[in-house]
């Protein structure tokens, strides 16, 4: 049983000759952890577990700064989340199987919750557990190299308040890095004459500052919809969604508009590919994020497109170069947190030799089949039951609980209808739990009216009332 769990031989589970390196605390690097205790929960014999966090929390993307840039000790800060951000998908669809939001809050609350209660809601699983006793926090991996002959990997790590660099070895090393964090920059002729501010979402930390100004958001994914839309409730003059490919659809409010791609820009005047121009404030990047992994050299380092199907993983998470090395959430991510867990469970038992590796020809072959399944996917809808496949494959191969991944996907595509209703008033829909039938509260304040964030005001009961979006423009 895990001597390590009860707090002694700090920084590590109780060992069975076996080391692993996890790249990160994030939600992946956190459900990696939860796998590993979860099992020695239950009486396995688990591995030397190291878990190297380079912020000094865990929550990865959800662990809010406002720093931009780099952070108090010259590094790229990590998170891309914005002060005022809600989840953009209903709550019910990213569930944990093994830890529910009414066990964590032991009520019901709403479908969107603004960030630092899914930050809450996640910290809370671990938080019955001593995992956080095996994250060394403010410790960021610089490089790793793979020796074949003694089948070790070596990893060198920072210290950032001290500047101490240690190097440690290990049998196998988990990527929980996450990849919405370096940003995609594109160039667009004349931008250089821009006098406004021009910033990529991945440094965008609240809309309170646009408030009466003609905003441009380029891109026509999540960040600019969510952005547009911050902009929007937080009294933008203006909103124009500049898209390449195509528009986002929605039946925006007066003031919110969709415009194709840049042609060119002139001082404060945007031009745009129908010929159209605009007077434009500032412009707000939502142009996507780069796979990096500048710790890892390039045999070992995953090269894609944000996409739901990585080529180079086996099963999605085991690089299929060298097998001791697996990247959880390398995927765009309909599915969160409970595929996270399915990943975790997975490389939790291909470590501990309880799931079996295929061979090399196999794992090649099963990548191919799911590779072309993902290149015939024509639809969203297509492609959450992609994803919800790929899930259910992953679950049926381990022991994390079983939940209906069908109703899921019906949650999502409700999600989308609701969004396609009303692009402004979806967050205030609720859905049903998978895991335990509950029904979402409605929330006490409509989205579009809410100005505080707080996990505070989120779990009062009689919450005072906000200046309402009418008058706020009126005052804009
Ligand atoms: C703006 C934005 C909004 C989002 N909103 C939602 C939402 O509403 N709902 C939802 O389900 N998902 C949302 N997501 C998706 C999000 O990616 C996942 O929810 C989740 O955070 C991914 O977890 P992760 O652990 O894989 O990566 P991350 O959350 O990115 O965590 C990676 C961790 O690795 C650490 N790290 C990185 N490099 C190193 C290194 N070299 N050494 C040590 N540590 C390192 C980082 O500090 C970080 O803590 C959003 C993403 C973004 C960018
Ligand atoms: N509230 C929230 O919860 C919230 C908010 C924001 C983001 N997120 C999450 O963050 C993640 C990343 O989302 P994202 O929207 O930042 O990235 P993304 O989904 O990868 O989308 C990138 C967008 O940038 C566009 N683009 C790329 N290069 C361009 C160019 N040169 N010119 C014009 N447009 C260009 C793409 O257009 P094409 O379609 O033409 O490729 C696409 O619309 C997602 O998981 C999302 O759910 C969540």
């Amino acid at each position: 049983m895990g001597a390590g769990l009860q707090g002694e031989n700090k920084g590590t589970f109780v060992a069975n000759g076996k080391r692993v390196a996890i790249v990160g605390a994030g939600p992946s690097g956190m459900a990696q952890l939860r796998a590993f205790e979860t099992a020695a929960r239950a009486g396995a014999d688990i591995p030397e577990i190291v878990c190297f966090e380079k912020q000094a929390d865990w929550g990865g993307q959800w662990n809010f700064t406002w720093r931009t840039g780099l952070d108090e000790y010259g590094e790229p800060v990590h998170s891309s989340m914005y002060r005022n951000l809600w989840s953009n998908g209903p709550k019910e669809a990213l569930e944990f199987a093994d830890y529910t939001f009414d066990e964590h809050f032991g009520r019901a609350v709403s479908s969107y919750p603004p960030r630092p209660v899914l930050w809450d809601y996640i910290a809370g699983r671990l938080k019955k557990t001593n995992v956080r006793d095996f994250i060394r926090f403010q410790t960021v991996v610089r490089w790793t190299e793979y020796d074949a002959e003694r089948e070790i990997f070596t990893v060198s790590v920072e210290h950032l308040p001290t500047g101490e660099t240690t190097t440690e070895e290990f049998d196998h090393v988990v990527v929980a890095s996450g990849h919405f964090t370096f940003p995609n920059v594109p160039q667009f002729p004349g931008i250089e004459t821009f006098p406004g501010l021009i910033v990529h979402a991945h440094d965008f930390r609240g809309a309170e500052g646009l408030q009466g100004q003609d905003i441009l958001v380029v891109g026509s994914s999540y960040s600019a919809e969510d952005i547009g839309s911050q902009a929007f409730k937080m009294g933008a003059r203006s909103v124009t969604a500049s898209y390449r490919s195509a528009p986002m659809g929605y039946d925006w409010p007066d003031g919110f508009e969709e415009r194709p791609t840049i042609e060119r820009i002139d001082g404060n005047t945007v031009h745009f590919a129908d010929g159209t121009s605009k007077h434009i404030d500032a412009v707000i990047l939502c142009t996507g994020y780069l796979h990096k992994y500048s710790f890892l050299p390039d045999d070992l380092a995953l090269t894609s497109p944000n996409n739901v199907y990585p080529d180079g993983l086996y099963r999605g998470v085991v690089w299929q170069d060298n097998p001791r090395l697996a990247y959880l959430g390398a995927q765009d991510q309909w599915f969160t947190f409970n595929m996270f867990d399915a990943q975790a469970w997975y490389v939790r038992d291909l470590i501990l030799g309880r799931a079996e590796l295929p061979s090399e020809a196999e794992r090649s072959a099963s990548i191919a089949e799911w590779r072309k399944r993902f290149e015939e996917i024509s639809s969203d809808a297509e492609e959450i039951r992609f994803q919800a496949d790929y899930v259910r494959d992953l679950l049926r191969q381990t022991d994390y609980p079983e939940f209906d991944l069908d109703r899921v996907v019906e949650i999502f595509l409700a999600w989308k209808r609701d969004k396609k209703a009303d692009i402004m008033g979806y967050r205030d829909r609720v859905y049903r739990s998978v895991m335990t039938g509950t029904l979402a509260a409605r929330h006490h304040t409509p989205w579009l009216e809410e100005l505080d964030d707080s996990i505070e005001r989120y779990l009062a009961e009689v919450p005072a009332r906000t200046p309402q979006l009418a008058e706020r423009r009126a005052a804009a």
